[in-house]
């Protein structure tokens, strides 16, 4: 399956050490390319551009019709029922989750439960609301400890917050077993399908169906619509008649002396002029990723993903990350033995142009257990960190996968790879 023909910017070409290159991207889970029909979409769409709600002109009533079917084909695309549930238009899942925060009200002992694999915008903002947050042990979500820490803590887990996908090694919870455990427990569960989206079909399920999602948070950048728009589902009661995370123009219906009126959600929830194509866009990502086909997306991705597994495991002195279970998303974390992160992901851009991340990917939790950092190594971290701003942390490479990436790119990657590989041994440990 070629599907690089769907992406605007595909062809450019880079500056390396060795002339220019085609850019090859495999930083998809940090953002992804738009796709061409995202692009073309928007330039139609700008021609017709005004202010949504508001503004009584032609443009204007073009506009908010356009943006509230954005909002409608988000629900469609997740099964999401718009007479219980709302689809916010956020930033990003980082502002999607904040706001939730916002929203849910703990009393003294009530809990959320999050994961170890959790991103910092999966996991910050819990610490934020000085909720008692239980870590769970092992690198992936263990259910028997899930069901023990439910167990021990009747009537006070309010939320269970974890991701679709992992960002560090791919690694897909079993969510709706989860929100079955969840429920049971008299909890909600919170997906953070920052990573999922792009990659499996998610639904929310009805409110009485015991796998249902209760809140789920999702950005644009990451599903080829990189114009600033995010989502926030969640229940439209949750967001009735409570003061909202954000307040200013669009907020308001009524003010007088008993103080102020707010709006219904969604508009509650989306302070001052919202982001219109932006939030087309991440509609119009959504309609392509299903005229693809999940069933083409997932063979195509998971075939590179075996294929690159396949070839980096016989590379000498690469160590793999990877969670121990199945099913993933096209996500590789690894390092080269003696050879720094940040220095591998320099090579690849620099030789090859060849874009990855390295570090620890918003995530230190995950990656300093995978990395098996003691807690005083990572105390001894924290401190170079206060001393030197300029000091790097342990961590890893990823390359990520897009729906667009190719098998060429993977042998392009891997022989970069076998070239530092092979250098270290060369030169006895070290490289340049
Ligand atoms: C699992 C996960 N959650 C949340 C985020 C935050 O997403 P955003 O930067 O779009 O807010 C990321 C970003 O990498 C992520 O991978």
């Amino acid at each position: 399956m070629d599907y690089s023909d769907l992406i605007y910017g595909y062809e450019k070409k880079v500056p390396t050490a060795l002339g220019l290159k085609r850019y090859i991207n495999f930083d998809n889970a940090a953002s992804t390319p738009p796709f061409k029909g995202v692009m073309k979409l928007l330039a139609e769409e700008a021609e017709w551009y005004s202010s949504v709600h508001r503004g009584s002109g032609y443009k204007s009533r073009y506009s908010t019709d356009q943006y509230e079917n954005a909002r409608q084909s988000i629900a469609n695309f997740i099964g999401a029922d718009l007479a219980h549930e709302v689809i916010i238009f956020t930033k990003n899942t980082t502002d999607s989750i904040n706001k939730l925060s916002h929203y849910l009200s703990f009393l003294p002992g009530e809990t959320v439960i999050y994961s170890k694999i959790e991103h910092h915008s999966n996991e910050l903002p819990w610490k934020k609301a000085k909720n008692i947050c239980i870590n769970l042990r092992n690198e992936g979500i263990d259910l028997g400890e899930l069901e023990q820490v439910l167990k021990a803590n009747p009537g006070k887990i309010k939320l269970l917050a974890v991701c679709g996908a992992s960002n560090v090694t791919g690694y897909i919870p079993p969510i709706h077993t989860l929100a079955e455990m969840a429920h049971h427990a008299g909890a909600k569960i919170l997906i953070d399908g920052a990573q999922l989206i792009p990659h499996r079909p998610v639904k929310l399920y009805p409110a009485n169906d015991p796998r249902h999602l209760d809140f789920l948070a999702f950005s644009g950048h990451k599903m080829y619509a990189p114009f600033g728009a995010g989502v926030l589902v969640g229940p439209r009661a949750l967001f009735t008649n409570k003061f909202p995370s954000q307040v200013g123009g669009g907020t308001v219906r009524g003010m007088g002396s008993s103080g102020v009126l707010w709006v219904d959600p969604p508009e509650v929830e989306e302070a001052g002029s919202p982001n219109v194509l932006g939030s087309l866009a991440l509609a119009k990502a959504a309609q392509i990723l299903e005229q693809i086909g999940w069933e083409n997306l997932i063979n195509h991705e998971t075939s590179l993903l075996e294929y690159s597994l396949i070839k980096l495991r016989q590379i000498p002195n690469l160590i793999l990350y990877q969670h121990c279970s199945n099913p993933s998303i096209g996500v590789i974390s690894f390092n080269i033995q003696g050879i720094e992160h940040y220095q591998v992901a320099k090579y690849l851009a620099e030789t090859r142009g060849i874009g990855v991340r390295s570090g620890c990917f918003c995530a230190r939790g995950y990656v300093q257990s995978l990395l098996k950092l003691s807690p005083v190594e990572i105390d001894r971290i924290q401190s170079t960190l206060i001393e030197n701003v300029q000091a790097q942390t342990p961590g890893m490479v990823r390359i990520s996968f897009g729906c667009y990436n190719k098998f060429s790119e993977v042998d392009c990657l891997v022989d970069a790879l076998e070239e530092l590989s092979l250098g270290i041994r060369k030169r006895g440990g070290s490289c340049k």
